[in-house]
């Protein structure tokens, strides 16, 4: 997979049926079909089927939050990769902090969730980044290194190939205070070069990083500029159609 440009709506827990599909329509009347191809449309699993007929004229992707680990059977609650590809997917999260936080997904699980998603066809948006406290001892490229090759070595070059990586300090998530352009090309040149150095260039160069938290759109234009930040993970300013427009036509 060569490297795109990208910007991906997390809605999260938010919206209902109705005003999911009025974001949609609002999305597709602001943003040209001509960069309709770099955005991403992640909602909450219920309405993936829905919005899937909803763009069905536009080149606008769909994502999934999560999947499971599992390909099928008796796993009360979860959503395969399978079914979310079934429904119209055509990305999905793994790993985000909030999963890593609140759920205690730990590194074995989200190799074999991302394994899943790959063998459903689906491209993984692996999400990685540092706490506060990590971030403020210094620690937070050992702590991302870790995080990455943890995945990393367990998949081969085809897998690999098949992934993007979201850089999202902690910090900055959902807290208003994001990473300046300085801290995020430079955890990003970080990731590029531990790739380029343990799995070889082609793979660095053809790697597409996101930059998330807090990127909203007075920021966005600046963070996208940097060399190695390919696009963003967008949650809060991607719920208002005006404010997530701005940030796609900021890359
Ligand atoms: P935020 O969230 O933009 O609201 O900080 C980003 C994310 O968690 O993906």
């Amino acid at each position: 997979m060569l490297r795109r440009k990208i910007v991906a709506g997390n809605w999260k827990m938010n919206k209902t049926l109705t005003e999911a599909r009025e974001l949609v329509k609002s999305l597709q009347s602001l943003i040209g079909s001509d960069v309709q191809e770099r955005v991403v449309l992640i909602p909450p699993f219920p309405f993936l089927g829905v919005l899937s007929s909803d763009l069905s004229g536009s080149s606008i992707h769909l994502g999934a939050q999560d999947c499971s680990a599992h390909a099928q059977g008796a796993y009360t609650g979860e959503v395969s990769a399978g079914a979310l590809k079934s429904v119209g997917c055509s990305y999905v999260l793994v790993g985000h902090s909030e999963r890593r936080g609140y759920h205690h997904e730990q590194e074995t699980l989200l190799i074999e969730k991302t394994k899943q998603a790959l063998l459903s066809g689906l491209t993984v948006i692996l999400c990685v980044g540092e706490s506060l406290e990590e971030r403020l001892n210094g620690s937070q490229e050992q702590v991302v290194g870790k995080q990455i090759m943890s995945i990393w070595n367990a998949l081969n070059d085809t897998e690999r190939a098949q992934l993007i990586m979201a850089y999202e300090p902690v910090w900055a998530i959902g807290t208003g205070e994001t990473a300046s352009p300085e801290q995020a090309q430079s955890m990003h040149a970080f990731i590029r070069a531990l790739i380029k150095d343990n799995y070889g260039d082609a793979l660095a160069d053809n790697l597409t990083i996101l930059y998330g938290g807090s990127c909203n759109a007075q920021n966005a234009k600046e963070l996208f500029a940097c060399p190695d930040i390919d696009g963003g993970l967008i949650g809060g300013a991607s719920l208002k159609a005006d404010d997530f427009t701005k940030i796609v036509y900021s890359l």
